[in-house]
């Protein structure tokens, strides 16, 4: 058996954790031959809700689960961790503006970023999945001056999964016949869902849909399937974006499919016009615990605007909490 990896999970008393940590747990993540030690960060609130949460992971006697820490100390919470996952947020409240939820996550962030870069593995794998989850990973990542930035990425898998499914539903087929799709940019209303690169099956799949039903369907459906499943269930989507977050650690730790993308929000080189430095998301392949960008995905006129869209919304997410950038 493996010696023990530390696992942070922040936000772990909240819906998504619920969902998260089983399967952590589990294997799922990590593998079935590697034991994990959880550092679960908590508001001191909901310290007592935690406390229940982790008497029932101990009842589920996980043989991989070498220990547990329940902590409202991100100090403590990011000692010598692995991995972290960072999920707690905090929601837009009652008559708040968009830019006084990124001042309120931007604190939150700064202060989890320094804990990450006083404390942590060198060899930290961070995923943010609290929201604005590209920009909390920036303003994180910018508060980690000694971890190298690559390690700081963003969740867009949730968006990847719903795209793969809208297109295999259409076409009939399943989702193991649809490759090589990318979901470019930011975690919101503006990210961009490409297929033009997309097979199903082996056939392009441009040449399977057709662009009314890309344009007005499609990407709107993708782009607003989180407003959708609030409507529907009366809650945002936790079990889904718990096993994105799954998805996309596992990759990033033991690689991804061959021949395959996954779409992940990371610390843009320029690759594609895109601004250097902003937490993008771009078509990856992942191998020995590394990720790096896809070069040479072909990006038409409909693309590029598209592309570009999202970039300026993460420009002005990053403008408007400037002034708490280190
Ligand atoms: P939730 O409200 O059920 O849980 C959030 C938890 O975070 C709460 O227990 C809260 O006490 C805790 N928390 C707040 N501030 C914290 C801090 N400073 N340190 C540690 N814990 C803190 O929310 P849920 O459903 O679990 O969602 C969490 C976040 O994930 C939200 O921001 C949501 O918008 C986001 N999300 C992101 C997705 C993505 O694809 N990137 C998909 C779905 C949700």
């Amino acid at each position: 058996m493996k010696a023990p990896v530390r696992v942070t999970v922040t936000g772990a008393a909240g819906q998504i954790s619920y969902s998260l940590l089983f399967r952590i747990a589990s294997g799922a993540m990590l593998g079935e031959d590697q034991p994990v030690i959880l550092q679960l960060l908590e508001i001191t609130p909901a310290l007592e809700a935690l406390k229940g949460v982790a008497m029932e992971l101990d009842d589920c006697a996980f043989p991989l689960l070498a220990g547990m820490v329940c902590t409202d100390d991100p100090n403590v919470a990011f000692k010598d961790t692995d991995y972290a996952l960072l999920v707690g947020a905090r929601p837009r409240g009652p008559g708040m503006e968009r830019k006084d939820l990124l001042s309120a996550n931007a604190e939150i962030f700064s202060v989890q970023g320094k804990a990450i870069n006083d404390h942590a593995s060198r060899d930290v794998k961070v995923l943010v999945v609290g929201n604005p989850a590209n920009t909390n990973a920036l303003i994180a990542q910018r508060n980690a001056p000694d971890i190298n930035p690559r390690q700081f990425t963003a969740m867009m898998r949730l968006d990847h999964n719903r795209a793969l499914t809208q297109l295999a539903q259409k076409t009939g087929k399943t989702i193991a016949d649809v490759k090589n799709l990318v979901v470019w940019g930011n975690h919101s209303a503006t990210q961009y869902p490409d297929v033009h690169n997309a097979t199903v099956d082996g056939a392009a799949a441009m040449s399977l849909i057709d662009q009314p039903w890309y344009e007005n369907d499609f990407i709107p459906t993708v782009q607003q399937r989180g407003a959708a499943i609030i409507k529907a269930r009366g809650a945002s989507s936790a079990a889904s974006a718990a096993n994105a977050a799954i998805d996309h650690m596992r990759d990033w730790a033991l690689g991804s499919a061959e021949g395959d993308w996954v779409s992940m929000g990371i610390y843009s080189d320029g690759s594609y016009g895109i601004e250097e430095g902003l937490i993008y998301s771009f078509p990856c392949v992942c191998k020995n615990g590394d990720w790096e960008i896809v070069q040479g995905v072909e990006t038409n006129d409909f693309s590029k605007a598209r592309m570009k869209a999202t970039e300026q919304e993460l420009k002005e997410e990053r403008d408007a909490v400037a002034h708490l950038l280190p």
